[in-house]
């Protein structure tokens, strides 16, 4: 089952606002380009300024989010893009593509409508955070949602991939944003941020194990070393096609 982002977007502008450190990193990647499409462009987060943006987003309520001073919007999904070819300089694609049903067809359209760089944030699905060990489930989630590196490949030809690094006091609340936080996944309002935990049920032995070991020092002892860490590599990746 698909997660519908006209049920999560409820808490979206809460939870889920943009960390200033990714966006430069996403920013670097996008070089100089001036036109830029942002796909599955949410509420906004991340579209850059200064330059012409774009967006493209599939769910009403998620547009509905966006301000008033964002980027013009267009109503679609990435496997159907209503641009004529190579109309941008670049775009963006971020923690999108594992909502993609097709996500081949998806990035053939991006391509198709780039004349430039393709910019993805995504997560590799063969990386094991440590929220993994108390929650396999996340893991498995992961390998069905999220293309392989290698798909990446096979559907752009030659990408460059970088590891994005989470900051410890990201404001992006996305799955693993709160490696430093771990009580923070015990609140039901903070996990509702991630559509990862809508499409997970019955996780109360896994969350009361986690409850348990953060009481009792036991996640301190095995996992306390990230309390020295500025940031984690949860796994997520910018993966670039020029
Ligand atoms: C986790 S949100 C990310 C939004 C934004 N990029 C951000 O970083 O905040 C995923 C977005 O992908 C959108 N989406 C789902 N299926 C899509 C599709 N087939 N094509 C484009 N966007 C899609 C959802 O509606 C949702 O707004």
């Amino acid at each position: 089952m698909e997660p519908r982002y006209d049920t999560i977007g409820l808490n979206y502008a809460d939870l889920r606002k943009p960390d200033h450190r990714i966006a430069a990193a996403i920013e670097r990647e996008l070089g100089t380009a001036r036109t830029v499409l942002n796909i599955g462009a949410g509420a906004g987060s991340y579209e850059p300024t200064g330059r012409e943006v774009t967006a493209v987003e599939p769910s009403i309520e998620m547009i509905r989010k966006r301000s008033a001073s964002a980027a013009p919007v267009v109503q679609a999904s990435a496997e159907d893009l209503p641009f004529e070819d190579n109309s941008f300089d670049a775009a963006m694609a971020v923690l999108t593509i594992h909502h993609w049903p097709d996500k081949q067809a998806g990035l053939c359209e991006v391509r198709r409508v780039t004349r430039g760089r393709i910019v993805i944030l995504t997560f590799d699905p063969s990386e094991r955070p440590w929220l993994t060990d108390y929650l396999p489930q996340l893991a498995a989630l992961d390998e069905t949602q999220m293309p392989a590196m290698s798909d990446y490949v096979r559907w752009l030809g030659p990408v460059r991939v970088e590891p994005l690094l989470v900051p410890h006091d990201c404001s992006d609340g996305f799955l693993y944003a709160y490696w430093q936080r771990p009580e923070a996944y015990l609140d039901p309002h903070v996990r509702s941020g991630s559509s990862s935990f809508w499409l997970l049920e019955g996780l109360n032995d896994e969350l009361e194990k986690l409850s348990g070991d953060i009481q009792s020092g036991a996640w301190e002892r095995s996992y306390g070393y990230l309390r020295d860490q500025d940031t984690y590599d949860a796994g997520y990746r910018l993966v670039i096609s020029d």
